[in-house]
């Protein structure tokens, strides 16, 4: 679905609505100037429990990776006990491929500290953590500024939210992660903001019963808080116009979403789009990316991060939106940041590359993921550089297939994106792995 208006980019000049070149930040004072914080204001008149019910009417989906529904996540929580409870915001955002989080954060951080500031009433949390990636240097300057301009208007401080417009406090303080992938899967993060090396915890206890500090907390992506305030001024119903009813999975695709556009397209880059939108049409539309590049041929998408799996040459006119995972063999949206490949693209270098990504990632902990991720690089190495044998082909999909955590072999979900991604592409580009084996050194010497 083609957006006739921005939702979340209405202050980022973005394709197709604005030149980029005149992005800027936003600073506090322009965004109070353009009606920011107005919704915290409405939200703080009302019921932190009506806030939620709002979030869950409107059936927002998370944004950061396994679409989990924002409204119910917050209903997780315990009754507040008069101790501390914590929101932990993910930027790690180190998937390859995705960069939309960093969108938001380097235009327009002060949206991002409402939905925060919205969630912690909503919640009744009193201390958010803004874990952002290592990498992201400058947008942790961006956001540390804007976090001390919050400050300075009263939105944080001991005087309580909004200038003391309510009486409950909330303190934000940003955490610089250290490069490490796995710091984005959330019980990681809060290892990593306890100070602790970033490995992933045991589930249960989930994080809003146990979370940071052994306290109840709510772990939410940057895009998924700032879907918070328009949703409250304008209401659960008018986001559920947005996006598209799902057929498969509930619940169903409502609202706008950030696709970050990488690989073999005419213009790169983050556009905002309703659920549900053919990638085709986002690859050719003139307002989005403008086609192949080059003018070569569609092959192959990686269409929401590399752990997601593969959408192949048939499956161009796969809709963006939460049944993408069923309707077409792959894990799910993910992150929905398309990674387009062209038809001179080698899928055996691209499953070896995403191989190497996730073995160098491992945390190690578990034994299918840190060994399993070693054996499917070095089988992949051998398939690319031509020196595998036939019977490699099924035992590099065995390896795969046996890591995750489906059968509860693993921790966390990276085995998984090994499995989904690895197998994926053999299982759409098979003809390709079997071309490269026929005319491999292993082989032609056995002929011969
Ligand atoms: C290996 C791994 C890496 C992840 N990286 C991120 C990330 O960079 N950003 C993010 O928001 N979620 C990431 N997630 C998902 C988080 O665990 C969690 O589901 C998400 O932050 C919850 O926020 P949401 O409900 O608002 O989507 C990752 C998960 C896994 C398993
Ligand atoms: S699945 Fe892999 S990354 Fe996740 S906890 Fe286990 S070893 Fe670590």
């Amino acid at each position: 679905m083609f957006l006739t208006e921005p939702v979340l980019t209405k202050r980022i000049p973005t394709w197709p609505w604005g030149d980029p070149a005149e992005r800027h930040v936003v600073s506090g004072e322009e965004y109070v100037k353009t009606g920011g914080y107005e919704s915290l204001r409405k939200a703080l008149s009302m019921d932190p429990s009506d806030v939620i019910a709002e979030v869950k009417a409107s059936q927002l989906r998370g944004r950061g990776g396994a679409g989990f529904p924002c409204g119910v996540k917050w209903g997780f929580l315990p009754e507040p006990d008069g101790g501390r409870r914590y929101l932990a915001i993910n930027c790690d955002e180190a998937e390859p491929g995705t960069f939309k989080d960093r969108l938001l954060v380097d235009f327009d951080p002060h949206l991002v500290l409402e939905g925060i500031a919205i969630a912690c009433w909503a919640c009744q949390l009193d201390t958010a953590y803004f874990f952002i990636r290592g990498e992201y240097r400058h947008q942790a300057h961006v956001m540390q500024q804007a976090i001390n301009e919050a400050y300075e208007l009263g939105v944080f401080g001991p005087q309580g939210l909004l200038k003391g417009a309510s009486p409950f406090a909330v303190d934000c303080h940003l955490h610089r992660g250290a490069g490490a992938y796995i710091c984005g899967e959330e019980t990681a993060l809060l290892e990593a903001i306890e100070g602790k090396r970033g490995w992933p915890r045991i589930k249960p206890p989930f994080p809003a019963v146990k979370g940071l500090f052994g306290r109840p907390t709510i772990v939410n992506n940057v895009e998924t808080l700032a879907a918070v305030p328009p949703i409250i001024e304008r209401g659960a119903q008018w986001w559920t116009s947005l996006g598209c009813d799902s057929t498969i999975d509930q619940p169903p695709s409502y609202g706008t979403k950030l696709v970050g556009v990488s690989g073999h397209v005419n213009r790169p880059g983050v556009y905002e789009v309703g659920l549900g939108l053919p990638l085709d049409a986002l690859v050719t539309h003139e307002d989005y990316c403008q086609g192949m590049k080059g003018g070569r041929n569609y092959k192959a998408c990686i269409p929401g991060g590399v752990s997601m799996g593969v959408l192949d040459t048939s499956q161009y006119g796969a809709e963006l939106d939460f049944d993408i995972g069923r309707k077409y063999d792959i894990m799910g949206l993910g992150t929905a940041c398309p990674v387009v490949l062209d038809d001179g693209t080698d899928m055996i270098m691209v499953a070896r590359n995403i191989a190497r990504f996730f073995k160098n990632e491992s945390c190690g902990q578990c034994t299918p993921c840190r060994e399993g991720s070693q054996w499917v690089y070095k089988l992949l190495c051998r398939l690319e550089q031509g020196d595998a044998q036939p019977k490699d082909l099924d035992l590099l999909t065995e390896v795969a297939s046996s890591m995750g955590t489906m059968p509860g072999t693993t921790i966390c979900g990276l085995a998984d994106g090994t499995n989904w991604a690895v197998c994926t592409i053999v299982r759409k580009f098979r003809a390709e792995f079997e071309a490269r084996i026929k005319g491999s050194r292993a082989v032609l010497a056995n002929g011969a």
